[in-house]
């Protein structure tokens, strides 16, 4: 009797203790990959890992095996199908092994193998990033990016939210900023795009939440999660061309409601990962930064701060004056904070996550709710240290007017945004909502400090490959 097993199954069922008995033997069969293999001319170790799991099973054989020259002639890479005894091991490094009964070889791997047993840098990974999820790093960040996508699902689904799949291709700019890549089929545009495949000009979607906003006045609480295109410039370690958003919206919301949502996710996302990726976060905290167990805990554990766009100028002039060495000095309300100033306020003056609230209407996008001020709107930037903006969000204007003359002082095309602002004139009401960069949020948790080390194929500036 034997069984066909994973990786997973055996540490589950060791993890787990009462399942198999410690003398009791089982044969088990498993496939994998080669991740070393060494032998003293006696005894032979292979570690073999399979995907399935963090870590790798060891598998051990002897000269007596009738497979042994073939066990001795295995290579890192090489794919094999491994048969033997379950053994749980006293004391060793591993909590159980495989004595090997027979082995096959699958598929071997070429010399020329990349991925060598030794430390690559990221940039070298980036360059192979189809061969990179064998590496160690990539196995475990990939699955947390997996684990972190269902517990952002499970997060809203179980609140009752609907999820909704915006449209990626759209005629619209939702945060007006003109970063957008176009769609098109034409190969002439000397005539415009009346002959386009659409008739008109289109583009891929820089955020979904008008179309959620849409749905939110129908089934109240939505969310979409969805790739989301951005051609900016900015080359940073923050920003992909290409990259997935999380946009919930709530209805009959304020900015209130919406800070306290984006708490809740947050945490409740720290705290899954913790929880179902234990190995994957022991090696992120060994191997990329030692602290990053601690804070996660502390930050589950504390209420996030809040201050006002105004206050954080005031401490940002104070910083300069007390010597801060930024590199843009020049502190002024009405700027757009540099990335350099939201990680001052959030590791150096608050150490935690902090929200920025009511911003002034100038930097912000034309959905916002302008506040009673005239000048702010009710927005909230979720700050986070080591990242800077995790989510961006805001209470959305109701007022159909205000929305009219905020567009028009922005000189926007209100006609192919004549269905958005319709939603204020049939029965909308007031709401609220966030668009949680995932990648960002895949960064925060795992330590990583890279964006295009955190997305299966990266897309950024100057670089589409594979
Ligand atoms: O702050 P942003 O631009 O907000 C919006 O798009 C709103 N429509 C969201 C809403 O209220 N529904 O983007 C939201 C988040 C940012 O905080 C950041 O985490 C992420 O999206 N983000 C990016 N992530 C990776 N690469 C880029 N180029 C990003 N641009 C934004
Ligand atoms: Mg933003």
């Amino acid at each position: 009797m034997f069984e066909f097993v994973t990786a997973r199954e055996l540490y589950e069922l060791v993890h787990q203790g009462s399942l198999i008995e410690k003398d009791q033997l089982e044969y088990v069969e498993l496939d994998g990959w080669v991740r070393t293999n060494r032998n003293n001319g006696s005894v032979g170790f292979i570690e073999l890992n399979d995907g399935t799991y963090f870590k790798n099973v060891q598998l051990v054989y002897s000269k007596e095996d009738d497979d042994y020259t073939l066990c001795t002639s295995l290579n890192t890479g090489d794919a094999i199908s491994a048969y033997g005894v379950f053994k749980i091991t006293e004391n060793g490094k591993q909590p159980f092994e495989i004595v090997l009964k027979k082995l096959t070889l699958l598929a071997k791997c070429d010399p020329s193998y990349p991925l060598q047993k030794k430390r690559h840098s990221f940039e070298f990974l980036r360059e192979i990033a189809h061969l990179r999820p064998k590496a160690n790093t990539f196995l475990a960040v990939f699955r947390v990016r997996s684990v972190l996508a269902m517990a952002i699902h499970e997060f809203f689904q179980s609140q009752g939210f609907v999820y909704v799949n915006g449209p990626i291709i759209t005629g619209n700019d939702c945060e007006g900023a003109g970063e957008t890549f176009s769609v098109t089929t034409l190969n002439d545009f000397s005539k415009g795009y009346k002959d386009d495949f659409f008739g008109k000009h289109t583009n891929l979607t820089v955020s979904a939440q008008l179309h959620a906003e849409a749905f939110a006045q129908c089934f109240r609480d939505v969310y979409t999660f969805g790739p989301t295109f951005r051609a900016e410039k900015s080359n940073t370690t923050r920003h992909a061309a290409e990259f997935w958003m999380v946009e919930p919206e709530i209805a009959f919301a304020d900015l209130e409601d919406d800070m306290a949502l984006i708490e809740d996710m947050v945490k409740y996302c720290i705290q899954t990962v913790l929880q179902e990726c234990p190995a994957e976060m022991e090696f992120f905290n060994k191997m990329i930064d030692t602290s990053l167990i601690d804070r996660l805990t502390h930050v589950l554990n504390s209420k996030f701060e809040v201050m006002t766009y105004t206050d954080a100028i005031e401490r940002l002039k104070k910083a300069v004056e007390n010597g801060e060495a930024f590199e843009n000095k020049n502190i002024t309300w009405g700027m757009d904070l540099n990335s350099e100033h939201e990680k001052y306020l959030c590791e150096k003056v608050i150490n935690g996550p902090l929200f920025l609230i009511n911003y002034p209407k100038e930097i912000k996008s034309f959905y916002m709710k302008l506040n009673d001020d005239n000048k702010t709107v009710a927005a909230c930037d979720l700050l986070v240290p080591h990242i800077g903006e995790l989510v961006g969000g805001s209470q959305r204007e109701e007022n159909y007017e205000k929305l009219v003359a905020r567009m028009n002082e922005l000189h926007m095309n209100t006609s192919s945004l004549q269905w958005y602002l319709d939603l204020r004139r049939f029965g909308g009401v007031s709401s609220a909502g966030f668009g949680l960069g995932f990648e960002r949020m895949v960064m925060y948790v795992t330590g990583v400090s890279n964006i295009r080390d955190v997305i299966p194929f990266p897309r950024t500036v100057n670089n589409c490959e594979f």
